[in-house]
């Protein structure tokens, strides 16, 4: 048996650091893990032009605890008035690694997100041209959809027609939780990957709805059936490069989850990778992590791979109740369980 395993520096393929004090004590939790992390830009405001993005970058930087290397890739919110020059320079100059598409209103921050994709046809024609990818938030928004048909039906209604109509343009088909997004992902071919979070691997929406409303399993898109984690299981770990690591962890202090309308979000940085690295030993795929965790992502994206390494070895690790940011608890994934590996470097 496997005990202990030594992989390239991973990488966090979508996150959320938030802003000022909270970003400044979540900051240390992804650089002890993660040599980048592709950071989302729905801050209020959001960051939508390379000038906001790079200031950010600036702020994000002076977070990262000494003696860590760990590098923020900021991604531009896509607005129906985005300015595709602007977004251009933005990632010809290095600021922007990725654009990301919110339709408006699907999640949180999301309400200056895109409100007709069709109209966002031109940036995204310029971002093919230019080669900037695309990040996906793969949920429709209209009343009339039913909440756990969401992704499935932007798929038909958008998502073909987006690839169809740019064979060229890179798409991060984002926290993928559907079979129906795998097949979709698997069938478009290569300029097509997703990213897969540790809560929709573990967890189906019973946890969410099943003795008692329970906040902290509640994200978006939310968790789905069973069978829908199974598959997401065996993307994750059948070493398809279409598939890496994305957390989506998504920080929000334990009164905004534990509220009459309780925000949408899974804080899932602080034990990333003893997460999926459990899932992987569930599945006997220890040999695959480090493709899904370091290497696909940065394959797909186009840059280099981490040169340095991490280990994890098999123990058991006890994940706090209630960490702390600004003073106040926050309620971490996976809180008051026992995980069976520890980040020992
Ligand atoms: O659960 C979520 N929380 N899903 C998202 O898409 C956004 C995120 C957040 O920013 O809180
Ligand atoms: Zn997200």
């Amino acid at each position: 048996m496997t005990d202990r395993l030594t992989i390239r520096r991973p990488d966090d393929w979508h996150l959320h650091f938030r802003d000022g004090a909270v970003m400044r004590d979540v900051v240390p939790f992804t650089a002890r893990q993660f040599g980048r992390a592709i950071v989302m830009p729905n801050l209020t405001p959001p960051v939508t032009s390379a000038a906001l993005a790079a200031a950010y970058r600036d702020r994000i930087m002076a977070a990262v605890p000494a003696g860590l290397h760990f590098t923020p890739l900021m991604t531009c919110y896509l607005t129906d008035s985005t300015d595709p020059d602007d977004l251009a320079r933005g990632a010809a100059e290095g600021v922007f690694t990725a654009a990301k598409l919110y339709p408006a209103n699907a999640t949180t921050n999301s309400a200056a997100g895109v409100s007709n994709i069709e109209n966002l046809f031109p940036v995204l024609a310029r971002m093919e041209a230019e080669d900037i990818v695309l990040c996906i938030h793969g949920e429709v928004t209209d009343h009339d959809i039913d909440v756990f048909d969401r992704e499935k039906e932007f798929i038909e209604r958008h998502l073909r027609s987006i690839v169809a109509t740019f064979p060229k343009l890179r798409v991060v088909f984002e926290h993928i939780t559907t079979g129906d997004a795998v097949d979709f992902v698997t069938a478009a071919g290569p300029q097509v990957a997703a990213t897969i979070t540790p809560q929709h691997l573990h967890i189906n929406r019973n946890a969410m709805l099943v003795g008692g409303m329970q906040p902290h399993n509640y994200c978006l898109p939310v968790a789905k059936r069973e069978t829908h984690r199974l598959a997401l299981r065996a993307a994750a770990t059948s070493g398809s490069p279409q598939f890496f690591l994305g957390t989506d962890s998504a920080p929000h202090l334990k009164r905004d989850k534990e509220s009459a309308c309780g925000c949408a979000g899974i804080f899932g940085a602080p034990f990333a990778l003893e997460s999926y690295l459990t899932v992987f030993d569930e599945e006997g795929a220890l040999e695959r992590f480090e493709g899904f965790a370091s290497l696909h992502g940065p394959a797909f994206y186009r840059l280099p791979v981490n040169e340095d390494s991490v280990t994890l070895e098999r123990a058991e690790v006890a994940v706090p109740p209630v960490l702390q940011v600004t003073g106040e608890d926050i309620v971490p994934f996976h809180a008051g369980t026992t995980l069976g590996w520890r980040l020992v470097g």
